[in-house]
């Protein structure tokens, strides 16, 4: 099972690299990525547009780096330009680059192409968090010859919580060569030896990797290139939907995620008071904005198991709410735009 899960990642990532399957949550493996690269003093710049990406920063420091931010306000995505600028004017050189590939907080996708070019130009590891964002869309690892990439079962992998992913290249293994942390749960080369022998190092979470060899099954009847087409379609179909009913989204389209959208409420609802009304009414939650946005923005996902199905009935239990709760969203354009634009474009 393990043998087949870690090949179908691989797969999925299109890379050599190794890919090894931690019993923990994301942030665990968010936690390996820097505990075997990272050494107390070490430079890293983390690039920050929200919360997650600021959990690197504070993971990073946690294990004794000296951490520079380059942040950006949330809602926007940090340009390859702002960080070749930024590693350019640095008089030292940066060890690492952490990198979110799709912001959850706010609903961004960061190019990790161009950002992991100028990474590598400048020669420093990039650190990538692609917990919502692999298996979602496209992220070639050799391609874009990123070092070290991690997730986590719950997203687009369509699992329940509890295994983390991550892959680590050549340029990542000859950094822990001579990395000073030493972890010993997240000790990669344990997980590295025990891959050889279609095992893992301690007591894996076995159902969820059964879980895993399943959902791989799935995701290549479907088709890579099918399943991202999907997420696209998920999302603009999503965002016509909700223009239509006149919301103003969060995110601009030039970097809007595949996997999560956000949205304002209108000026005359509370956050809580949808989110209330789609729970009560409609049992669908919708997540609320975390930390400086919570209250001003309401989330919606739609990564890994989700079909048209459930954008039209999100769309048309919106406006419902929205309705009831006395707000006037043009009911019924919602459902029509996004119907139209799901039923104008190929599967
Ligand atoms: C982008 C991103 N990174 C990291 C995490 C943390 O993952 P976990 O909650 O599995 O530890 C999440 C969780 O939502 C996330 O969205």
């Amino acid at each position: 099972m393990l043998r087949e899960s870690v090949d179908g990642l691989k797969w999925l990532a299109e890379t050599q690299s190794d890919a090894m399957v931690l019993t923990s949550s994301g942030t665990g493996a968010m936690e390996a990525a820097i505990s075997n690269t990272i050494s107390p003093g070490d430079r890293v710049l983390s690039l920050v547009c929200g919360v997650f990406s600021e959990r690197w920063a504070k993971l990073a420091s946690a294990f004794g780096a000296e951490v520079e931010r380059l942040k950006v306000e949330p809602g926007k995505a940090v340009t390859a330009e702002q960080v070749r600028a930024h590693l350019e004017k640095s008089t030292t050189k940066f060890h690492a680059v952490t990198i979110t590939h799709n912001e959850t907080s706010t609903g961004v996708l960061n190019d990790v192409q161009q950002i992991g070019q100028a990474v590598r130009q400048h020669g420093a590891l990039s650190i990538v968090d692609a917990v919502t964002s692999f298996g979602a869309t496209e992220l070639p690892i050799d391609k874009w010859q990123l070092d070290v990439v991690v997730s986590g079962s719950q997203k687009a992998l369509m699992l329940p919580p509890g295994l983390g992913v991550i892959f680590f290249g050549p340029k990542a293994w000859e950094a822990k060569s001579k990395c000073k942390t030493h972890s010993f749960y997240f000790d990669l080369n344990k997980y590295k030896k025990s891959l050889q022998e279609d095992t893992t190092p301690f007591t894996p979470n076995v159902s969820l990797i059964a879980g895993l060899q399943a959902s791989i099954k799935m995701m290549k009847e479907e088709g890579k290139e099918a399943i991202f087409a999907r997420h696209l379609r998920m999302r603009e179909s999503l965002r016509s939907g909700l223009r239509a009913m006149g919301l103003e989204l969060f995110v601009n389209d030039d970097c809007a995620s595949p996997s999560i959208t956000s949205i304002l409420p209108p000026a005359d609802l509370s956050v809580d008071k949808i989110r209330k009304t789609l729970k009560d009414r409609y049992r669908i939650i919708v997540a609320d904005g975390q930390e400086e946005l919570k209250g001003k923005i309401f989330r919606i996902g739609h990564m890994g198991y989700v079909f048209d199905r459930d954008i039209l009935m999100t769309l048309a239990s919106l406006e419902a709410a929205l309705t009831e709760l006395g707000h006037d969203c043009r009911a019924n354009e919602a459902v029509k735009a996004a119907a139209a634009l799901l039923s104008s474009t190929s599967r």
